[in-house]
């Protein structure tokens, strides 16, 4: 069973920017790469360290710790020392401009 849960509004994500929410606790990461918003894990699968806090590079996000990326699209973690990905959860925009996750009932999925 999954669930959708309004986490923010596109106002809120001008493009190739990025915003760290929370649903229940857990961080995430909204990312607006050219006009398309993406939703991840906000802390890195590596050790704990927020990803608002890294760099937006082309379609990755370099985690400012120790400069691991990870691809926007699928979470791969493209460069050590991180080895798992990250979790990428799906995304709509509604008309409205909120940004909606799908999320499955219970704690959110995060690789760690
Ligand atoms: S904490 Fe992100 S690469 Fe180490």
């Amino acid at each position: 069973m999954t669930r959708h849960v309004s986490v923010a509004n596109l106002a809120d994500v001008p493009e190739g920017t990025m915003l760290r929410v929370q649903v229940d606790g857990t961080d995430i990461l909204l990312v607006n790469l050219e006009g398309s918003v993406r939703a991840m894990q906000g802390i890195c699968s590596h050790e704990y360290f927020e990803l608002d806090q890294g760099f937006l590079t082309g379609d990755s996000i370099t985690c400012a710790l120790h400069l691991s990326r990870f691809d926007l699209e699928t979470g791969e973690a493209l460069d050590p020392p991180a080895e798992l990905p990250l979790a990428i959860y799906p995304v709509t925009v509604q008309g409205d401009g909120s940004i909606v996750l799908e999320l499955p009932d219970g704690p959110v999925p995060v690789n760690e």
